[in-house]
């Protein structure tokens, strides 16, 4: 029989399968806070019998939401709502999980169905977007990002923790931190829009170090024990910072 269907083990989290449902965003929160579309959407997907289920992207800040119609654990207020998914979908027998990120200069976006593109400059609903340099995401996404400081990228990474405290307390056990797709966390580790001179930026050790640090202080905060020694050796011939 197909492994599909086999339980699957990690650090002490028991899958049923391994089956997993990625994060999807629904564009269907008020000011972050879910409502009976979440409430109902992922308990329905858990109940088909996958193993686990990540709730969509949801924003550690209110200006890391990708949209306003996106998810936020920013405050205490934002967690009654997440814990009565995490708990409907272990009813129904999945692991809850959930994503938390900061959308960093794709910020401030159009629902899908409203154009997915920025919202307009001058309509008073945008938002000011960061990035670890003033270099637009183009396209459809043109507003132009606001560099950000040490004390930005302190408050971001401080935010990650914060929120990775409400998911727990909500209830969702697989937590994963979102560091791709153009928003934020990625946007430290590109050449293309990291062009910082500082600590943050350079070679890829400088580009991945908000990468490594958020991990870092999540890991401290939240209490998952390294897996892995600071100087264990990379596949290119360094090691790990
Ligand atoms: C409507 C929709 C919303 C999505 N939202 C997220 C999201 O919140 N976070 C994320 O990492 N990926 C998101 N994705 C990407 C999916 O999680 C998934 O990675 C992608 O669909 C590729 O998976 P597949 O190869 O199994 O189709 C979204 C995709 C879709 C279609």
């Amino acid at each position: 029989m197909s492994a599909l269907f086999e339980p699957f083990k990690l650090k002490g989290i028991a899958l049923r399968n391994r089956i997993a449902v990625p994060p999807m965003c629904q564009y269907s929160a008020i000011d972050g806070v879910t409502n009976r579309w979440h409430w109902i959407h992922y308990p329905s997907i858990a109940r088909g019998g996958v193993g686990l289920v990540i709730v969509e992207a949801t924003g550690v800040s209110a200006d890391g939401r990708i949209t306003l119609g996106c998810t936020g654990l920013w405050h205490d207020g934002q967690i009654e709502g997440m814990a009565r998914i995490a708990a409907e979908i272990k009813a129904e027998g999945a692991v809850p999980g959930i994503q938390i990120g900061h959308a960093g200069r794709k910020a401030s976006a159009n629902l899908p169905w409203e154009g997915d593109d920025h919202i307009s400059a001058g309509d008073p609903r945008g938002w000011e977007t960061i990035s670890p340099s003033a270099i637009p995401f183009g396209g459809g996404l043109p507003r132009m990002p606001r560099e950000m400081t040490i004390a930005d990228i302190e408050r971001v990474k401080a935010d990650f923790v914060a929120a990775a405290k409400r998911a727990l307390a909500a209830g969702f056990k697989w937590l994963e931190l979102h560091f791709a797709h153009g928003y934020l966390a990625q946007s430290f580790f590109s050449v293309h829009a990291n062009h910082r001179t500082d600590q943050y930026g350079g070679d890829w050790r400088g580009r991945g170090r908000f990468l490594s640090e958020t991990l870092d202080v999540n890991r401290r905060a939240n209490g998952t024990p390294y897996r892995r020694a600071k100087g264990t050796p990379c596949q290119d011939g360094g090691t790990l910072m």
